[in-house]
Order: structure tokens, then sequence, then C-alpha cells
């Protein structure tokens, strides 16, 4: 197959392309390097069959050559970003997958959409079935993420009815590893750069919340059974383990070895209280459930960072 990857220099999107490449496949990366630096790319060019562009998908796509299959990856995704350039996270989502979906319908190719759990909101059910609909603010602080990814599902669903589109739709829980941007303002990526620093980690609110952590390799196998499965309706992908966010920074200090401490900081507006995903869909639809637990793969991301990020002692 000859695939092309949006977003594909960004942390899910190059292991996805790794995969891809490692099996044989064609891959086109299209990125604009909004929110990653390209790093991930100088490992992919050691295979002759990868190409990157670097483009906007927000503008039109055009990819020369056959394009079989289109997996539609770009999207601002940490919330330190997608919040101080909400427009920037709407367009990219609208006109975007727009873009993304014409490359498909165009050249006949199918499609799937990284869309995330964050269109369940602050969920009222726990925990979240597919067919759970949501309680997502449209005006809050993270609804340019949230409405943005509503939207391109919508969207691509609407291309399956009305140009029968071969569409397929995964909804993404947290996801971590190795290529992770450290500086990236997510919850993993703050706690073990803290943690490597030997500084305080900070836990928003009292650090009750949960969340539920899938390791990028968990994630990938997901993805590729994703594309190949004939499912049209969304596909819940993560981890079930639930885990209360106190907990996860004791872990991390615990496998760094750090005599950080822990402090606590204000709950920002909106935050979900509670996130784990129902995957008996994926379970049953495509015989897939994650094999790595969160210590295992935190150990692995630590391994990594350790290696990007120079410890300050
Ligand atoms: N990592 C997670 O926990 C998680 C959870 C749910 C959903 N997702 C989704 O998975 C996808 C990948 O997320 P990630 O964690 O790898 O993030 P990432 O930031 O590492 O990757 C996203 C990539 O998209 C690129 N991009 C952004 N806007 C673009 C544009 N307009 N044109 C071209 N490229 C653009 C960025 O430069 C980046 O390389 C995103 O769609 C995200 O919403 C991720």
């Amino acid at each position: 197959m000859r695939v092309v990857v949006t977003g594909g220099a960004g942390f899910i999107a190059s292991h996805l392309c790794e995969a891809l490449l490692r099996r044989g496949d064609g891959v086109v990366a299209l990125d604009n390097l909004a929110t990653s630096t390209g790093e991930n790319l100088l490992f992919l060019q050691q295979w002759p069959q990868f190409q990157f562009r670097r483009h906007d998908v927000r503008q039109p796509i055009a990819v020369e050559g056959a394009t079989d299959y289109v997996l539609h990856f770009a999207s601002p995704a940490s919330p330190e970003f997608f919040q101080r350039r909400p427009i920037e996270t709407l367009e990219t989502g609208a006109l975007g997958t727009t873009n993304a979906l014409e490359l498909a319908r165009t050249t006949g190719a199918s499609f799937l959409v990284a869309s995330t759990s964050e269109v369940y909101g602050d969920p009222q059910e726990h925990p979240q079935r597919e067919e759970y609909h949501g309680n997502v603010d449209p005006i809050g602080p993270r609804s340019s993420y949230d409405e943005a990814k509503r939207f391109a599902e919508a969207l691509t669903m609407a291309y399956r009815r009305e140009y029968g589109t071969d569409t397929h739709i995964v909804r993404i829980f947290n996801t971590y590893g190795p290529r992770m941007t450290p500086q990236d303002g997510r919850v993993i990526s703050n706690f073990v750069t803290q943690a490597l620093r030997g500084g305080p980690l900070t836990v928003y609110g009292d650090g009750s919340q949960t969340r539920s952590f899938c390791y990028v390799g968990d994630m990938v196998a997901g993805v590729l059974k994703a594309m190949a499965a004939s499912f049209p309706e969304p596909i819940n992908l993560g981890n079930p383990e639930e885990w209360r966010i106190i907990d996860v920074a004791k872990l991390v200090v615990e496998l760094t070895g750090s005599r950080s401490p822990i402090v606590k900081g204000e709950l920002p507006q909106g935050d979900p209280k509670v996130r784990r995903p129902d995957i008996s869909r994926a379970r049953t639809l495509l015989g897939w459930e994650p094999q790595v637990p969160l210590r295992e793969g935190l150990a692995r991301t630590i391994a990594y960072f350790r290696s990007v990020t120079a410890p300050s002692t």
C-alpha cells in the first residue's frame, strides 16, 4: 500500500509511519511542524519508500502517484498549544479534515481519522462507551480542540454517507511513550521532565482525577487493526487501566529515582474528572487490547527522556 499520513512528524503518527514502513508499505508524511520538531523524521528517512513533505493541511492536498490510504493525524494535540492557538486548532480540524477527506475521495483511497476521548468532554458516563454522546462545553477553554474533533468525526461520516468514501474513526485516549515532545505540556511529559530535573512535580487539584494511559506501541497496533476493519463507526482505543493522577506522579518519582516533591497546582477550568475507555468494541471487532502495563511503558519513556534531555544534576 501507499499511505499518506498527515501529522506524520508527530509523536503517534511517526510510530505509525515506522510500523507501515517495516511491513513494506510506502509512506508519504505531510506535516507543517507546528507542534513537532521534525526530529522523528530523521529515523524514518532510512527507508527509501519514505517521503516527507512540509505541508499545512489547512491548504488543499495533492499527492503525486497512487494513494491507497489516508491516515489523518495532523492536529494540535496538547492543551497548552490548543488553548494558545484556538483558531488554528479549529481550522486544522475543519479545513484540514476536509482536505484530507478530499484527497481520499478523489483518489479512491480509504480514510482513517485520529479522533479523541475529548469528544466525551467531562463525561457523565463512566467508563466511556462509543455510544455515549459526551458532555462538551462548546465555548469553554478546551472547546477549540473538542469541537474540532467532533466536527472532524461528523465530516468523516458525511463523506461516507454522501460520497461512499471508505472511512474509519478511532477515538484515542491518553497515549504516551518515546518520541513525545518533553515540553508538550501533557501530564506524562510534565511529570517525567520535572522528575528528571529534580524539580517539584505539579499535580493539579487534589490529584484524585483519573486518566488511563496507553503505551504508544499498543496504540499503533490498534490503529493498524482499525485500518483493516470494515467498521464505519468510532472505535475507542486506549488502556482501560485507570490511574489517579497523584499515583502516576508517585510512580514517576519512584521509577526515576528522583527526590522531587509533589506539589499541588490549581485545577484548570474544564479539566475532565475521570477518563477511562470501554474497549469492548475494539476487543470484539479487532481482537485488540493493550499489552504494556504503565510501569513498563513509563520505564521505557523515562529512558527515552533521559536520552534527549540533559538533567541538571
Ligand atoms: N497523544 C494522545 O494522547 C492523543 C490522544 C487523543 C488523540 N490524539 C490525536 O492523535 C493525533 C496525533 O497526536 P500526537 O499526540 O502524536 O501529537 P503531536 O503534536 O506529536 O502530532 C501532531 C502533528 O500534527 C502536526 N500538525 C498540526 N497542525 C498541522 C497542520 N495544520 N498541518 C500539518 N500538520 C499539522 C504537528 O506539527 C504534529 O507533528 C492528533 O490528531 C491528536 O489529536 C492524541
